[in-house]
Parts: C-alpha cells; sequence; structure tokens
C-alpha cells in the first residue's frame, strides 16, 4: 500500500471539497452527512467536473448538464437509477484521511 494523504481531519466538515489529481486521475474529496467520501472528479456523462455541482442533501448535481448523484450510495438519481459515480477507499493515518494511491488507476 502506497498511502497518500489528502488531508487532516480536523479540517473535515459537511460542505468541505478539495480537488486533487493522483496518477493523472482527477479526485474529489467531499464530505456529505457527515461522511467523508472520494470520488472521481469526473460526471459520467461527458466528463465535466463535478467539484463545483450544486450539492442538496447527499444530492450533487453536474453543472454543466444537470445529471445528479446520490454521493453516499454513488447511484445516479438523473437521468434515471443506476451505479454512476466511482468511489475510492479513504484510508485513515491518525490524524490523516487519505487513500491508497495504488487503488487509483485510470
Ligand atoms: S457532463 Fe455532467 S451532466 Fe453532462
Amino acid at each position: 500500500m502506497t498511502f497518500v494523504a489528502l488531508e487532516k481531519l480536523m479540517f473535515l466538515e459537511d460542505g468541505y471539497r478539495r480537488e486533487f489529481v493522483i496518477n493523472g486521475v482527477p479526485l474529489l474529496l467531499l464530505q456529505v452527512e457527515g461522511q467523508p467520501k472520494l470520488i472521481r472528479n469526473q460526471c459520467p456523462h461527458r466528463g465535466h467536473a463535478l467539484a463545483d455541482g450544486d450539492l442538496n442533501g447527499t444530492v450533487l448535481r453536474c453543472p454543466q448538464h444537470g445529471w445528479s448523484f446520490d454521493v453516499l450510495s454513488g447511484q445516479c438519481r438523473l437521468p434515471g437509477p443506476g451505479p454512476c459515480l466511482v468511489h475510492y477507499p479513504l484510508v485513515f493515518d491518525g490524524n490523516r484521511i487519505g487513500v491508497d494511491s495504488e487503488t487509483i488507476t485510470v
């Protein structure tokens, strides 16, 4: 495992968002309802960055054409139900949260 620290736990709060690129993959770390999530920062529709999308509860709306996703489950809301978002497992190390960079592949 190759741990890459992303953030100190003390900075995470609901509404937190920060973009990263690891192994050439755009990522978005965000926290929703007390749960930090790391997702691919690319809309599954046409690849627009999701970092600036509106968040309503747990639902993130792509700013480009309006597809929306449940951040916690990864399921599409619009255009229809089904798996959409790519999640990556987060790793906790002391007071830091991060990821095993070996799990990030293009
Ligand atoms: S690129 Fe996100 S809805 Fe089209």
